[in-house]
C-alpha cells in the first residue's frame, strides 16, 4: 500500500515537473510528494538552470543535496510556478495543508506564484475539507493555551502537535501548531479560514482557499488525472 501510494505521488510529481522550463523561478513545496518533485527537477535539469526558493528547511536541504540551487526569498519575489503537495483537495481545489508543518511558508510562496500546481495521491481527494485531516493552525507559543481554549469553546477538538520524540513540534518559524478537528466537515472553507485566522496569536491556517490552479492526482499504475480550478473562481 505504501509503495502504491509512493508510485502515485511520483506519477503526479513527474507530470507537474513537465511544466518546468529552464530559467523559471520555481517555489518548492514540502512533504513526501514534493520530495518527488525535487528529485524529478534535479534529474531533468542537472545544470542548475532553475532558480528555486524552498518552503521549508527540509526541502532546502534535500534540494541542495540533489544539486539544485536554492536561494533566500527576495523582497520583490514572484514565481513562475509553485509545485506542492496537500493533505486534502476539495472539488473547488481548496486545500488543507500543513501536516508537515510548513503551512506558513507554503502559503506565503503560493501567494507569490503565478501558477500553483498541487500534486497528490488519490487518498487526498475529498468531498469536503476537514473530513480526512484536522486543520492545522500555526500559533505563537505564548498564545497557544489561550487559543486552544478558544477553539475548543468554538466546538473543535484541539490537539497540540508533538514531534516524534514527544516534545512540542516547533515550526521553521519558531511557532507551534494546533491541529483542529471540526465538529463536521467544512461547508464554507473560506469563512472558516477567516474565523480561524482572526484571533491574535494565530500566524497561519492550513486552509488554502483559492491558492491552487491545477491539481494532478497520480495513481499507482502511473496514470494522472488533472483538475483545474473553474474559470469563475476568484484568484
Ligand atoms: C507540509 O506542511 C504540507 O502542507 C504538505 O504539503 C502536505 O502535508 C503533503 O505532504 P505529503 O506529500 O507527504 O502527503
Amino acid at each position: 500500500m505504501a509503495a502504491d501510494l509512493d508510485r502515485a505521488k511520483e506519477a503526479a510529481a513527474q507530470r507537474a515537473v513537465g511544466l518546468v522550463r529552464p530559467g523559471m523561478h520555481l517555489a518548492l513545496g514540502t512533504g513526501s510528494t514534493a520530495d518527488h518533485v525535487l528529485r524529478a527537477v534535479a534529474a531533468r535539469f542537472p545544470g542548475r538552470v532553475i532558480d528555486c526558493v524552498a518552503s521549508s528547511r527540509a526541502t532546502e536541504e534535500l534540494a541542495r543535496s540533489l544539486g539544485l540551487t536554492v536561494r533566500p526569498l527576495r523582497d520583490d519575489d514572484r514565481f513562475d510556478l509553485m509545485i506542492d503537495g496537500a493533505d486534502e483537495v476539495a472539488p473547488t481545489l481548496d486545500l488543507t495543508k500543513g501536516a508537515g508543518g510548513a503551512l506558513l511558508r507554503e502559503k506565503l510562496l503560493a501567494g507569490l506564484a503565478r501558477e500553483r500546481v498541487i500534486v497528490v495521491d488519490p487518498t487526498k481527494v475529498v468531498e469536503r475539507l476537514g473530513s480526512r485531516m484536522p486543520v492545522p493552525v500555526e500559533v505563537v507559543p505564548f498564545a497557544r493555551g489561550v487559543l486552544a481554549h478558544r477553539f475548543e469553546s468554538d466546538g473543535y477538538r484541539v490537539a497540540r502537535r508533538l514531534a516524534p520524540d514527544g516534545a512540542p513540534f516547533v515550526t521553521d518559524n519558531g511557532n507551534e501548531i494546533l491541529d483542529l478537528r471540526p465538529p463536521r466537515p467544512l461547508d464554507d472553507p473560506a469563512a472558516v479560514a477567516a474565523a480561524l485566522a482572526a484571533p491574535t496569536g494565530v500566524v497561519a491556517t492550513g486552509l488554502f482557499v483559492g491558492l491552487a490552479d491545477r491539481v494532478f492526482v497520480g495513481h499507482p499504475d502511473g496514470s494522472v488525472d488533472e483538475r483545474r480550478r473553474s474559470a469563475g473562481a476568484a484568484h
